[in-house]
């Protein structure tokens, strides 16, 4: 079998653990499924709020020039004029004229190897796809007949306000990116912290694009969060903060868990309409290979000079100290959660051949991120008195950590529930813990076993 096939496989096992174990369900799936929106099941929410928390922690709350926010999602629509959303933020769109099946081009290009991507021209998109048209085929019907190659705008507009029905009223969009409410508010965090440049401000929000082709999962959705940092610093200041930046985010991942093999370094080549320089840190996705998990863009004094402008407000920066006035450039990280989501469970899947035959699915995620920290177990459930024992260990434990209960099956497949759904240590309440109030407690990783007090739990 070829890598790629295994990788495919590794990808196919972690979709099908995901949907399997309650971590991730199709959106609307009863009514057929919606491309592109996935939701969050009983531990993949716990999951989704461990890696959140974790960011936070690490990214706001440790560092003491860095502030939260949390910004209303609607905006007013000017804010995507100033951004340059309403006009430069589009993917290349073709429609294959016998199925209407849309294809996103530089994708498609990408495919068959030609280098493409979005941030080129309409013209040049154009071209290159003329030129190996003949090589493409529409993935539903596979005729070979496309319309021209159009920008097609990925905001995602709303009703919210409009009271009228006239579809000529300017809509209210969908944040296109998180990032916009971290400059909106710019001036109210100086104004109401003790911030000064340079200092960050995060913010974890949603993100919804129109995306032609949704796909890979997690990877491409329509709907999706970012955990964002913009970090202010004076003009032309931007080169040592970047790199230093850029290197904390690094070994966040790997502080996280992720194994550094699976991760690397890209830079743009064409950049965006804001940005100056731009890197990703890829991830090496099974199936995929290696694609953007995190872009950390340097965008200069972009962002508030264009809300300066089309707010009429000034946004720039007074150094209480010198009396400088300046429009602090910016440092921006902006990393998928969703995308995040899937690194960590690809990293932490394994498949275990135990030797007699048996196999065991674990996902070692660190103790941080695991959904459920303990689970516990009575060693047989048609004992009264192991369970109320049991009841007992639980009610304690669940105070402190996100616990199960579990009594279901024998020990060895609660086990292995246990494995494939991340859970560190499991506790078994057996007749020993009656006689001298001891427990075994089990370890994921090593599988070993041990006893403790239950008051050293
Ligand atoms: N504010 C900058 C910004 O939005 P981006 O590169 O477009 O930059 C940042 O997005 C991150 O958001 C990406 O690195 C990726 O992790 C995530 N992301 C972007 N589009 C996505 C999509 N359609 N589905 C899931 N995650 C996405």
């Amino acid at each position: 079998m070829s890598d790629k096939n295994i990788r495919n496989e590794k990808m196919e096992a972690i979709v099908s653990l995901a949907k399997r174990r309650g971590f991730i369900y199709q959106g609307s799936e009863i009514y057929g499924g919606m491309a592109g929106m996935y939701d969050f099941g009983p531990y993949g929410v716990e999951l989704l709020n461990n890696i959140k928390a974790a960011w936070w922690r690490d990214n706001i709350q440790r560092r003491e020039n860095y502030f939260g926010l949390d910004s209303a999602m609607f905006k007013d629509p000017r804010v995507w004029d100033a951004s340059g959303h309403t006009t430069g933020f589009a993917d290349p769109l073709s429609e294959c004229k016998k199925c209407n099946t849309r294809i996103r081009v530089d994708k498609v290009l990408e495919s068959i190897g030609v280098t493409a991507d979005e941030k080129m021209s309409e013209e040049r998109l154009n071209n290159l796809f003329n030129e190996n048209k003949s090589k493409i085929k529409c993935p539903n019907c596979g005729a070979n007949d496309f319309t021209p190659v159009r920008a097609f705008n990925l905001l995602v507009k709303t009703n919210m306000g409009n009271f009228t029905d006239d579809e000529n009223e300017r809509p209210v969009y969908l944040p296109g990116e998180a990032c916009q409410g971290i400059y909106l508010n710019f001036k109210n965090v100086v104004d109401t912290t003790r911030a000064k440049v340079p200092f960050g401000i995060g913010q974890i929000g949603k993100a919804f694009r129109n995306e032609i082709s949704p796909r890979n999962f997690l990877f491409r959705c329509r709907e999706f969060e970012q955990a964002d940092t913009q970090y202010f610093v004076r003009p032309h200041e931007n080169k040592e903060a970047y790199e230093k930046i850029k290197q904390d985010r690094w070994d966040w991942y790997v502080k996280m868990g992720i194994k550094p093999e699976n991760l690397r370094w890209k830079q743009h080549e064409n950049l965006v309409f804001y940005a100056s320089d731009a890197w990703d840190i890829e991830y090496n996705y099974p199936s995929y290979g290696f694609d953007e998990m995190e872009g950390i863009h340097d965008r200069t004094d972009y962002d508030l000079t264009q809300h300066s402008k089309f707010s009429g407000v000034d946004l720039s920066y007074k150094d209480p100290n010198t009396g400088e006035k300046y429009i602090p450039w910016i440092l921006e990280t902006s990393a998928g959660l969703g995308r995040m989501f899937l690194a960590f469970m690809s990293d932490a899947y394994e498949e275990q051949d135990l030797g007699n035959g048996e196999k065991r699915t674990v996902l070692k995620l660190s103790y941080d991120l695991a959904p459920i920290k303990y689970a516990i177990f009575p060693l047989l459930k048609n004992r009264p008195e192991l369970v109320a024992k049991a009841r007992e260990v639980y009610e304690m434990m669940k105070e402190r950590v996100n616990c199960e209960w579990d009594d279901n099956g024998n020990i060895g497949k609660r086990y292995r529930r246990q494995d494939e759904i991340g859970t560190p240590y499991c506790v078994v309440i057996d007749f020993e813990t009656l006689e001298n109030n001891t427990v075994t407690i089990r370890d994921r990783d090593t599988t070993e076993q041990k006893r403790l007090k239950i008051d050293e739990l």
